[in-house]
């Protein structure tokens, strides 16, 4: 893992999370947003000599594992040859008031990851990263062994494409609740039981304004054994 390049496409709320959380675990990092490197450069100056920013197609091309951190209605302007052979960490979630009416995924025919696996062929792509907010994401990681260690869903076809991401959330201060193939990632989709609510409680006293409430609301860890319950409540 300590060679691994992390790409990550998408510099917002959850993509500087990864790339922060990444960077402190000594990962080396390469970045790209809509906007081009050089709007990255002051983010990956803070983050220091292992990251870097570079295009969509440049960073994809040089990350052993690639985490996709951007809204999920952008998948059409991803690089479909760069992504093949590529493992992929599919951050992104599905809200058809953002990303526009896909009625496969409106109408749950479909995982919102298993649609992109196949618009991507060849591409090893692992759902994970995705049920977490961005404020408690960073404030929950632990080292390995950590009695606070939070257990965060994976689920892929791809065993070693998974494994590589195991060790990756492992590396970045998460253990994993592999959740199965990638049809069992609809148990970590919006609106199911392991979806953010779980991770946070509210502060003492909370705050009025909601936007506030959320952003101070307190980190939960969710160890494996009640991700597994939280998973096993969405039912068959
Ligand atoms: N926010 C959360 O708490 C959270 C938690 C878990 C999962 N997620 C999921 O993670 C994804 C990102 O959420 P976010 O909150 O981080 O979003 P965000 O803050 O709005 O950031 C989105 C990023 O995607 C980039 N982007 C958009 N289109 C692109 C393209 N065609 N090529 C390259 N980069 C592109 C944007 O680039 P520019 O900077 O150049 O505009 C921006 O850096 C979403 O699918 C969301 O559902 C979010």
């Amino acid at each position: 893992m300590s060679t691994s390049v992390v790409g990550i496409i998408g510099s917002g709320n959850i993509g500087k999370d990864v790339g922060q959380l990444a960077t402190a675990a000594g990962l080396p990092v390469v970045i790209a947003n809509s906007r081009g490197p050089e709007a990255l450069g002051e983010l990956v100056a803070e983050w220091g000599d292992t990251a870097s920013a570079d295009t969509v197609v440049g960073a994809i091309e040089r990350a052993d594992i690639v985490v996709l951190a951007l809204p999920f209605g952008a998948y059409e302007a991803l690089p479909k040859v760069s992504l093949s052979g590529k493992v992929i960490v599919d951050a992104t979630n599905y809200y058809p008031d953002r990303d526009g009416m896909i009625a496969e995924l409106a109408e749950g025919a479909t995982t919102s990851t298993e649609f992109l696996s196949g618009q991507w062929p060849g591409a090893r792509v692992v759902k994970g990263l995705n049920n977490v907010d961005f404020i408690r994401l960073p404030q929950l990681a632990r080292p390995a062994g950590s009695p606070e260690r939070t257990a965060l869903p994976v689920a892929g076809d791809d065993a070693e494409a998974k494994a590589q991401v195991v060790a990756f959330l492992d590396a970045i201060g998460f253990d994993t609740l592999d959740l199965g193939g990638l049809a069992e990632g609809r148990r970590s989709q919006p609106d199911t039981p392991i979806y953010v609510t779980p991770y946070f409680r509210p502060a003492e006293p909370p705050a009025e304004d909601p936007m506030q409430a959320f952003v101070t609301a307190l980190p939960v860890p969710v160890p494996l054994a009640q991700a597994r319950e939280l998973a096993a409540a969405t039912g068959a």
